[in-house]
């Protein structure tokens, strides 16, 4: 009997692969790995870790951004904790094994379309944003990237030699409705969840795949009356982000606009470093990252925010392992120790990457 509740509780055992990557994607990944720890032991939730090497250490070790074997290990989890992935050492543009590579078969193998990006303006950092703090209080919006599509899959996507000798190159933009629908069905529900309000982003003003994307985006819509929605074009939408970012609930967007809108989103909350991810697919498995990259000019600094990890360890915890008190506790201790003045690099301050995660840590410990 004793036996058989062990073995169950080993079955049932939450396992989270561990892809730290490059550049400050180590460091971030170890603080994070070390809070969920923590936060596992307080809420009775013995958590399992499978780390592997991918992006520019894996293409160094093993020739590939990322090894088949990995990527089995990862399937055999219930989500991933990512840190970032690329630097300059792996940047040459005739390479054929490149970083990023490991990030595609992620989100394509896995089918994690729907990419979570929330950005709130934390009372505690407005002053840190270069935006005013009367444009910027009380900001709360989620962007909604469509991840598997659009130009970052579309085929072809080549450089060559045309017989007269000139080099081009091609990229191809593609979409196809239910690619688009499920997406968007996806910012609606989310909508739902929040203040039923909805953005959906494109260029249908130029782009065939943005005429799709409206024509669809207006089908689906009337299966939520109870949401308000427009859309928006994509020039339009980043300036209302810096200009009147409030008036934004949900953005559905596709691939690329996401990915621009996302890093310009991510000043108003003051850095990159604190703006956490989820990509989900159609189940609760999901991939959790920091939207802010490998960072190579403070890489092995030990400065680097940890937060924007951490935090996507919140998602984590609440998306795919069904954890909400969990990720309310880690989410209120970051809370805290921003409220508590501590600030890393990216921020202004002199906190290292380390001390910021003890004080999470710290935190969470006093709450429990
Ligand atoms: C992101 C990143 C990636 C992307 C890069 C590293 C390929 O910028 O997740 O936003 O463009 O999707
Ligand atoms: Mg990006």
């Amino acid at each position: 009997m004793v036996q058989f509740a062990a073995s169950r509780m080993l079955l049932t055992m939450p396992k989270i692969a561990v892809l730290p990557g490059d550049g400050i994607g180590p460091e971030v990944c170890r603080e994070a790995v070390r809070v969920l720890q923590v936060v596992g032991r307080r809420f009775d939730l013995p958590l399992e870790f499978h780390e592997a090497v991918i992006g520019g250490a894996a293409i160094d070790a093993y020739g590939v951004a990322m090894r088949d074997q990995d990527f089995a290990m990862c399937e055999k989890c219930d989500a991933i904790l990512l840190g970032a992935v690329g630097g300059p050492k792996w940047d040459d543009p005739e390479a054929r094994v490149r970083p990023e590579q490991a990030l595609f078969k992620l989100r394509f193998g896995f089918k994690l379309f729907a990419n979570l990006r929330p950005v709130r303006v934390n009372p505690a950092l407005i002053g840190a944003s270069p935006i005013r703090q009367e444009v910027l209080q009380g900001t709360d919006l989620l962007v909604v990237r469509e991840l598997t599509g659009g130009l970052y899959f579309g085929k072809p996507s080549k450089v060559w030699k045309a017989p007269n000798g000139t080099i081009k190159a091609v990229d191809t933009l593609a979409y196809s409705q239910p690619e688009i629908e499920r997406i968007a069905v996806t910012g609606f529900e989310l909508a739902r969840g929040r203040r039923k309000k909805l953005t959906s982003v494109d260029k249908a003003n130029v782009l065939s795949t943005s005429r799709l994307w409206r024509q669809t985006v207006t089908a689906v819509a009337k299966k939520y009356p109870d949401i308000e929605w427009a859309s928006m074009l994509v020039d339009n939408c980043s300036m209302q982000l810096i200009r009147d970012p409030r008036q934004f609930d949900v953005i559905v967007t596709e691939n690329t606009f996401g990915d621009i809108l996302t890093d310009e989103a991510s000043q108003l909350s003051g850095s990159m470093g604190l703006l956490p991810s989820a990509s989900l697919g159609n189940g609760k498995f999901g991939l959790y990252e920091p939207i802010h990259g490998t960072a190579p000019d403070i890489a092995g600094k030990g400065i680097a925010n940890p937060l924007a990890t951490i935090l996507s360890s919140a998602m984590m915890l609440r998306l795919s392992l069904d954890q909400p008190r969990a990720a309310d506790a880690l989410e209120g201790a970051v809370q805290r120790v921003l409220e508590a003045g501590h600030r890393t690099a990216d921020l202004g301050g002199t906190t290292t990457t380390v001390d910021m995660g003890d004080l999470v840590v710290k935190e969470l410990h006093a709450a429990g």
